[in-house]
């Protein structure tokens, strides 16, 4: 047996210098052991740690940039080129205008109590989490009610809790010097797409449906995070944001997803007895049994499943949850959240809502712009009408330079309430009552043409949390060979690194063999590592765990005949192939045009 072919000797422990300042006991379980590995290859840990850390944020290392960048990648590919959404990008601090109009100044809100003796705030569902099933449904007096009625005490000090109350997760901020003008930093990235429809709208040729995508940061001061990265204070978002005619809520390429088979777990009705459950079912046999309403939602539920698929997040740790009634954000009408299994439970890491005008009708309201779009008919729609025909020379002989309103007011009125004895019309200008005569106008049946109606976009809104989903990533990727041998399972075009590129030993003549297999392969657009310290099978175990899909290592054999040997991480595999063919054979692998089993040895 060769150096290489002993995968079994490698150092199970690996560098425990490298993990001295990480107390594992503290977290628990899976968890735990996660964090750990997230913190000592790279991926992430807890922001400003020299200053004792800060709740709520995380800094991303060299590995889970890396790694978030591809899952966007992923994203992009799908939504913006496949799809062919619009990216925008709009700025992080909005103006305090934008939230009113949108609601989250008065509705993005958390119940929050605090202890009297230690001042420490709880978001107040969390302490009723053993006593009601989904407290985050319940208003402020019914949280106050139970929490009298179950003595809540702060987990804390055990001192006396405030009264629950709304605090408004919205970072404020002054825009300028002084405090004249508020702003805040945005929760969602989705209102720089609302607020720009006009000009979106023509960009598509004032024509529906059209998407328009946004990928940018979020910030919400959340009460007490205390779930490491699925409940940050700043975090990532990739929302699609999906402009529809009310009327059409079917969707061009429904077709093609309408036998995916999906699980999906709907709401209960408040009045059934019977809790439901979830149900693997097509989302066409979902339409057809009213769980989904309509082939447009279908759509980007069949779209997120197929992305969170491509990523690696499938089976049974995948399922498409409803919100009930009393769990639905204000804006939205219907809301379908895609939650993965975690080890702090199932997590929503995609929010899929129907926010119906919501928004676009307030920013009408609010904003003072016309916000609608004009829906044309294909052909003119033609109808007879009754108007009132002003007899303009008429008109300006007896009122003057009060006859341009005139006209007006009598060009609104509609000509099929107009009495036809005769009799004069009142119209009131200024707040005065004038009465026209007869020989200023008449009444006529004539012929309009509608070409189009104008009406309010509903949205639909596909939006993603790319830090939950990296974290789910990461836990449902990691599992344990042999003892604690650690091993994240990333596809191949998902990992940070597309292969490790190892001499066996640090001497020139391997060294530089190494770095013009490097060359060839980084010309390939591969992302390389290089490493050759410590034993190859440690080098191994360090790719494992960094979940990077095949190294490839250049020994004394190269040197003679132009080979060196694969290796693939999950079966462990080995085999030689000639180095003229590593950079095709390495970016089929990658891509998965081409499985390990196939490689036929040189
Ligand atoms: P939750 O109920 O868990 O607070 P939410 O319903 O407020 O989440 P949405 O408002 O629908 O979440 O946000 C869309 C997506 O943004 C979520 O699916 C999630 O992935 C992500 N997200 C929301 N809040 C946070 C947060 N505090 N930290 C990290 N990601 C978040
Ligand atoms: N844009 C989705 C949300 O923030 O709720």
């Amino acid at each position: 047996m060769t150096e290489l072919e002993r995968d079994s000797d490698i150092d199970k422990t690996d560098d425990d210098v490298e993990n001295a300042d990480i107390d594992e006991s503290e977290l628990s379980g899976r968890a735990g052991k996660i964090i750990t590995l997230a913190k000592r290859r790279g991926f992430f840990w807890n922001s400003n740690e020299i200053y004792g850390g800060s709740a709520g944020f995380y800094d991303y290392g060299p590995l889970g940039t890396r790694l978030e960048c591809n899952l966007v990648d992923i994203w992009r590919d799908i939504f913006v080129i496949q799809e062919g959404y619009a990216e925008i990008s709009t700025p992080v601090i909005t103006p305090e205008m934008v939230f009113s109009a949108s609601g989250h100044l008065k509705e993005f809100t958390d119940l929050m109590v605090e202890c009297k003796k230690c001042s420490e705030p709880f978001r107040a569902d969390q302490l009723l989490t053993e006593h009601h099933p989904q407290p985050d449904n319940l208003n402020a007096e019914e949280v106050n009610g139970m929490l009298t009625e179950f003595g809540i005490k702060c987990p804390v000090c055990g001192g006396a809790l405030s009264e629950a109350y709304p605090f408004n997760l919205m970072f404020k901020t002054n825009i300028g010097p002084g405090s004249k003008r508020i702003g805040y930093l945005r929760p969602e990235t989705a209102q720089g797409m609302f607020i720009n429809f006009h000009l979106l709208y023509r960009y598509f040729r004032e024509k529906i449906p059209f998407g328009v995508v946004q990928i940018g940061r979020a910030f919400r001061n959340e009460i007490s995070p205390r779930q490491g990265m699925i409940r940050l204070r700043e975090f990532k978002m990739a929302e699609l944001e999906y402009f529809i005619d009310p009327s059409d809520k079917s969707h061009p390429k429904y077709e093609r997803i309408k036998g995916l088979k999906i699980p999906l777990l709907p709401a209960g009705k408040p009045q059934e007895e019977a809790k439901p459950t979830t149900v693997a079912i097509t989302l066409e046999e979902a339409i057809e049994k009213k769980i989904l309403g309509s082939e447009v939602m279908a759509y980007f539920i069949g779209l997120t499943y197929e992305y969170l698929n491509s990523i690696g997040l499938s089976g049974p740790s995948l399922r498409f949850r409803q919100h009930g009634e009393k769990e639905k954000a204000h804006y939205a009408e219907d809301c379908w959240d895609a939650e993965i299994l975690t080890s702090f439970g199932w997590i929503e890491c995609v929010g899929i809502a129907d926010r119906s005008c919501y928004d676009i009708e307030r920013h009408n309201e609010y904003s003072g712009h016309t916000l609608a779009v004009t829906i044309h008919h294909e052909q003119p729609i033609e109808r007879e009408v009754k108007k009132v025909i002003v007899d303009n020379k008429a008109l300006g002989k007896k009122f003057k330079a009060l006859s341009v309103k005139i006209k007006a007011a009598l060009e609104k009125l509609d000509g099929n309430k107009v009495a036809d004895d005769g009799s004069p019309l009142k119209v009131n200008i200024d707040g005065k009552d004038y009465e026209i005569d007869r020989d200023c106008f008449e009444v006529k049946t004539v012929t309009e043409k509608e070409f189009g109606k104008k009406i309010i976009p509903h949205v639909i809104e596909p939006s993603f949390g790319l830090d939950r989903i990296t974290f789910a990533l990461i836990e449902n990727s990691y599992y344990e060979r042999e003892s604690s041998y650690r091993v994240l399972r990333f596809k191949p075009q998902v990992a940070p690194i597309n292969a490790g590129v190892f001499p066996l030993m640090a001497k020139p003549e391997l060294v530089e063999v190494t770095q013009k297999c490097i060359e060839n392969l980084k010309n390939m657009k591969l992302n390389i590592f290089y490493d050759d310290s410590g034993s190859i099978g440690r080098r191994y175990a360090r790719m494992d765990e960094a979940g990077t899909p095949f190294c490839v290592t250049i020994d004394y054999d190269s040197l003679k005949d132009n080979t060196v040997t694969i290796r693939e991480r999950d079966s462990t595999d080995q085999v030689r192939i000639k180095i003229a063919n590593l950079p095709k054979i390495l970016n089929d692998l990658i891509e998965e045009k081409l499985i390990f089993k196939e490689i036929k040895a040189a």
